[in-house]
């Protein structure tokens, strides 16, 4: 019988359409990101809550007032461990990676979830509000252990944000703290079909559970290209400015003779500026407090320009700072640990991941595609 099989492979499924979505829309030429229709400067703009953003793509709608308020409610109280995962989290390998503790944690949570069987819409709301509360509290508590200080309790009042930061330093963050870092969690909420939110769908499309789904697109985040890119980032300012001092030309030209990639620049679908870095630049400068941070950030912006102006130079004109380059500035002025960022980065998608599971599983078709043999000849 004959297939439909196509004989041209797209590589990297550039540009491929592989499902519809309500979500988010990216406009790559125009720079534009809009969430559920709205621009992502208008809910930056308007200082929506991480609560009302989560909302909006959970419920497909921003909150009423009562309705945010049980929402918050509802996501505040899931915040607690259970004691059998923080025994797990004690003994887990001080010098792990935390992107594989929040897969392992989110697996446990899974475990221990009474309701895991559950196939019901309102049972996956409830273990989707579990996920997206739980995993600052279970990076933060590892975090406190291998540091030597006792783990701080997540206080009930305080917001997603603030409480995350208040878990991780024991102290209640100053309000332009709070604002900058919710903020950066809003604009890494979703972005369309990014890798990690292929791999989720995709997990999503075997109807396996929502944990699986999360779990696949940790893994996928973890890496490099992906979210792994902010720490990345930062490791590299620190490099160049401790090797070259002020001036990073040479580092910048050497990386684009020897094509090596800069981390923080480029993205397949932006062919500008990426707005969230645009925004995240802008916050930056709302952080800083001393000296040496106001040198950091202008070293940043300044790396930043000169990539750009010898990129350009260099005829690669659509390459671009993307959302990594400056979340990266941004957490190191935050005080965040330097392996915490891309964690946080899956702390604010888990909230897209989990739409995408919802939109996908409401209209599912498994993803199986093919590949093109090219093997040994057929005998
Ligand atoms: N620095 C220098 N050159 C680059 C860069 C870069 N960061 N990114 C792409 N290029 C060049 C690349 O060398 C290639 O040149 P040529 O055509 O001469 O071989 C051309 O641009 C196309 O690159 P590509 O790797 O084929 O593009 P892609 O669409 O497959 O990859 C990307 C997109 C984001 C993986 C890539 O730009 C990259 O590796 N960037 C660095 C890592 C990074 O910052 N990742 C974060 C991505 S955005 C947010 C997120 O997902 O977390």
């Amino acid at each position: 019988m004959k297939t439909k099989m196509q004989d041209e492979v797209v590589y990297g499924l550039e540009d491929v359409c592989i499902n519809t979505t309500k979500l988010t829309q990216v406009d790559g030429i125009k720079g534009r990101l809009y969430y559920l229709g709205y621009p992502i400067e208008d809910i930056i703009k308007n200082n929506y809550s991480f609560e009302e953003v989560a909302y909006l793509f959970l419920h497909g709608r921003f909150p009423r007032a009562k309705q945010l308020k049980e929402f918050k409610d509802e996501l505040s109280s899931e915040r607690e461990l259970d004691i059998r995962l923080k025994a797990i989290l004690i003994l887990t390998p001080q010098k792990g990676n935390l992107m594989a503790l929040l897969q392992g944690m989110i697996a446990q949570l899974a475990m221990y979830d009474p309701e895991i069987a559950d196939r019901s819409t309102e049972a996956k709301r409830r273990k989707a509000l579990r996920i997206i509360a739980r995993m600052p509290t279970a990076v933060t508590f590892f975090h406190r252990v291998r540091s030597n200080l006792d783990p701080v309790a997540p206080k009930h009042e305080l917001s997603h944000a603030g409480n995350m930061l208040y878990m991780l330093t024991g102290k209640t963050p100053a309000k332009a703290e709070e604002d900058v870092f919710e903020k950066a969690l809003i604009l890494h909420m979703d972005h369309e079909c990014n890798a990690s939110t292929f791999a989720s769908r995709i997990v999503a499309s075997t109807e396996a559970d929502i944990y699986s789904s999360v779990i696949a697109a940790i893994g996928a985040l973890s890496g490099p290209l992906h979210g792994g890119a902010n720490e990345r980032v930062l490791r590299m300012l620190r490099e160049v400015r401790h090797q070259y001092g002020d001036d990073p030309s040479k580092y910048i030209e050497d990386c684009i003779k020897d094509k090596k990639k800069i981390m923080g620049f480029g993205h397949r679908v932006y062919k500008t500026t990426d707005p969230r870095a645009t925004i995240l630049r802008k916050l930056a400068k709302k952080l800083i407090k001393t000296e040496e941070q106001l040198k950091e950030l202008k070293f940043a912006e300044n790396f930043a320009d000169t990539v750009l102006k010898k990129l350009q130079e260099s005829g690669k004109t659509t390459i671009y700072p993307n959302v990594d380059f400056f979340s990266g500035v941004v957490y190191e002025m935050l005080n965040l640990p330097l392996d915490f960022f891309t964690p946080t980065f899956a702390i604010a998608r888990v909230v897209g991941w989990i739409a995408h599971y919802f939109e996908q599983t409401s209209d599912n078709r498994i993803y199986r595609p093919r590949l093109k043999y090219i093997g040994p000849k057929l005998r």
